[in-house]
């Protein structure tokens, strides 16, 4: 009966649930968080490093700069619409001659990397330190404040799908592009004590940095533009762009197989037994377990939601509650790997819950369903801080407080552009793979899901439809993880789960026909065919290099950490390219310390790179076209039907039961979770308070 009044609760919630963002999984974003550990830790702590701003002494972040570009760079008549395109500058090193380093922030709002424009162990400040430049800090289209301000911006959350498709048609990976080349072959600067300059790149240096999507952005462009930039560094890039991108979690499993087999197998375990769950249509552990996850009944659950969830079937309602629990494990893992991240807490919650030293078999195999459910529960209660669950809640209030009539942009907008790019272009949804005996995430996960969930959000659209995002048009132009470029340097992380669609990926499919370049290559020289200047870094996460403050014992030869220099350079920097010891932190904890070997590659490369001539660019407006039509693409195929069957599951229940009969205490066990929990208000304060 409790269930009845429930779903008619529910429904009266459904009229508001189509342009609400219920996304729980598959679409982190490549490079949110990044340097986020930094930024948001300093500005609590006020330990912010010392800067030595000697030109200009305001802080770069408060004095944002715009430049007016146009809405379709394609056009026949490209300067009809326009919007204001942010960026910040730090011109405290600058002297003439010297590089313009233009550091891309890919899909996010610049103001997160401006505050730490002025901190010198922040890399691309140390960059620009090093080589005299001028620091640019560029916003991607539709990021931050840089998107056109019309009423859909300021409230995207009532937004048709056509409304949103009408002001969204623009953010692509090309127009996006192309405003960074009309950026730069624009550029003036006006400093305090010089006159203004025009710093184009037939004039001065530019030099790429970029990380995930915007390391993407980086080698795409030195491959569209050559000559723009003088060097790429082009950091953890997925450049292989893949629609059911299951291989994300295999990084994670490899990482887990080091010391947390048991951890594994219990991800592995609650995966299989929440799609059981889910295939049956079976509530009877499922709903103990979401309230004990969220502390709360169901019906409290839900009403609390109101305005924001409003899902047709009580299905539906604890799909979404699934989906948020399973993901919530791997919320922070690209960017803080096992230690110091969510999956950390959660396997240390899960493996000591009956047992203070754990079983090498984990819990589901030693203990009863029940028992078993109710230590993951537990586990997740307590990492839940950072589930998608939280983080929208969050949104929803901001959003109830939000003026739509301020003139301010939604502060969504970042979740929705990139909801964008990955519905109609980038995709890479990170989803289960139920045929791999490792898989870590539950069958409803998947991508069938996720084109359903784009469809819902912005309707049908040439850009947006069911053949799914159109990855083939990016990977044919620029050739995915075959791509060859002079005068860049690719760096990846080893346990990164992005690195799967970089150029050193380790998937089935990827090249096995590259070699990594030994030695700095020549300015603008085309490496032996297959060779590339790559470094991967030893435990290293997601963009580590540009992530990692720039180390301390650093000195002005440019010698870093364990690096010997065998090798001159120019300007008496020395490098190399090999370690002088094996170090294998095993994801024990920052920093990642070989990190600063991808820097100390970085720094070589860009002296030997920056004076470079043979590379010369010219600026060309862009071409009128008309993009090809995306409509003779096919529906993606639907998903093979689930590999666990249902005589597994009840097998597995059994088995569970039949171990321990005493016990199964069921989910009430409420009162003993209670200490372990960190409540969901607590996403507030950030990871920093939490561990
Ligand atoms: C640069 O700006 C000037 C002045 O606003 C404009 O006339 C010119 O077309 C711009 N050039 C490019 C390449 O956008
Ligand atoms: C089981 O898990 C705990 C907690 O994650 C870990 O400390 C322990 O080493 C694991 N034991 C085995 C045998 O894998
Ligand atoms: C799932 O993994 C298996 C085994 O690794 C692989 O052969 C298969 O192609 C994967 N499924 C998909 C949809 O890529
Ligand atoms: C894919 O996920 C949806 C819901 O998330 C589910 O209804 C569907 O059954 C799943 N497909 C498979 C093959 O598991
Ligand atoms: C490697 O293989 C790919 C795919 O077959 C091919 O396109 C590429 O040219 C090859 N590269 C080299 C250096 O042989």
């Amino acid at each position: 009966m409790k269930w009845m009044r429930l779903s008619s609760a529910i429904l009266i919630q459904t009229a508001v649930v189509s342009a609400a963002i219920s996304w729980k999984d598959s679409v982190s974003r490549t490079s949110v968080d990044l340097l986020r550990k930094h930024r948001v830790g300093r500005h609590s702590t006020g330990d912010f490093s010392t800067v030595a701003n000697a030109v200009g002494d305001s802080d770069p972040s408060s004095n944002p700069y715009y430049v007016e570009l146009p809405l379709d760079h394609f056009g026949q008549s490209p300067g009809a619409q326009t919007f204001r395109n942010r960026y910040y500058v730090q011109d405290a090193y600058y002297k003439p001659g010297g590089p313009v380093i233009f550091h891309d922030v890919g899909e996010s709002s610049a103001e997160n990397y401006a505050v730490g424009m002025s901190d010198e162990q922040d890399f691309s400040v140390s960059i620009a330190k090093r080589f005299n430049g001028l620091l640019i800090v560029f916003e991607h289209r539709f990021y931050g404040e840089s998107a056109p301000h019309t009423s859909v911006a300021r409230d995207l959350y009532s937004a048709s799908p056509a409304g949103l498709t009408n002001f969204y048609k623009f953010l692509t990976i090309e127009q996006a592009l192309e405003d960074v080349v009309v950026f730069a072959s624009n550029f003036t600067y006006k400093f305090q004590d010089f006159p203004a300059q025009q710093l184009t790149p037939d004039k001065a240096p530019w030099v790429f940095i970029g990380v995930s999507y915007a390391g993407a952005r980086g080698a795409w462009l030195a491959k569209r533009n050559p000559g723009l930039f003088k060097a790429t560094l082009s950091s953890s890039a997925p450049i292989q762009l893949k629609v059911d991108f299951w291989e994300y979690f295999t990084a994670v499993e490899d990482a887990l197989a080091i010391n947390h087999k048991n951890c594994s197998a219990d991800l592995h375990a609650a995966a299989d037994w929440l799609s059981q769950a889910w295939l049956n249509r079976d509530p009877s552990l499922l709903d103990q377990f979401i309230e004990a996850v969220y502390q709360k009944g169901w019906l409290d659950i839900l009403q609390q939601q109101s305005g924001f969830y409003g899902p047709e079937t009580i299905w539906d309602a604890r799909l979404d509650f699934m989906r948020d629990a399973a993901w919530t494990p791997f919320a922070n893992f690209q960017y803080y790997g096992i230690s110091e991240s969510t999956l950390g807490r959660f396997c240390e919650i899960m493996e000591t819950a009956y047992d203070p030293n754990g079983t090498p078999e984990g819990v589901f195999a030693t203990e009863t369903i029940e028992r078993a459910a109710a230590a993951y529960a537990k586990a997740i209660a307590s990492t839940s801080a950072f589930s998608y669950y939280a983080a929208s809640r969050q949104n929803n209030k901001k959003r109830q407080t939000l003026s739509t009539t301020d003139g301010t942009l939604d502060s969504s907008l970042d979740d929705y552009s990139w909801l964008w790019q990955v519905c109609s272009e980038f995709g890479a949804f990170q989803v289960a793979n139920m045929s791999r005996p490792e898989n870590l995430v539950p069958s409803f996960i998947n991508v069938t899901a996720q084109i359903d969930q784009c469809l819902g959000l912005f309707g049908e659209s040439e850009q947006v439809n069911s053949a799914g995002p159109n990855v083939d048009a990016i990977n044919q132009k620029y050739q995915g993880w075959y791509l060859e470029l002079p005068n860049t340097l690719w760096t990846n992380g080893q346990f990164d789960p992005w690195r799967a669609l970089s150029v050193d990926s380790e998937n089935d499919d990827a090249p096995t026909n590259d070699t990594v370049a030994t030695d700095i290559p020549q300015c603008g020289s085309n490496f032996p065919p297959g060779a590339q200047l790559r470094y991967l870094i030893r435990d290293g996460l997601h963009g580590s290099d540009v992530s990692e403050d720039v180390a301390a014992a650093a000195d002005n030869a440019g010698n870093f950490g364990d690096l010997v220099p065998t090798k001159t350079i120019v300007n008496g920097i020395t490098a190399t390219l090999r370690h002088a010891t094996s170090m294998h932190v095993s994801l024990t904890g920052t920093p990642i310390t070989d990190a600063v070997n991808a820097q100390s590659l970085w720094i070589s490369a860009m002296s030997s790179w920056i004076p470079c001539t043979t590379l010369q660019f010219t600026y060309t407006a862009a071409q009128a076209t008309t993009p090809a039509p995306f409509s003779s693409r096919k529906p993606f195929p639907t998903d093979e039907p689930s590999v666990v069957s249902a005589a597994t599951a009840t097998e597995t229940v059994l088995a569970g039961n039949s171990k321990k009969t005493n016990a199964a205490p069921s989910l009430s066990i409420h009162s003993s979770m209670i200490p372990f929990i960190v409540c969901i208000l607590a996403l507030t304060v950030g990871v920093q308070d939490l561990f």
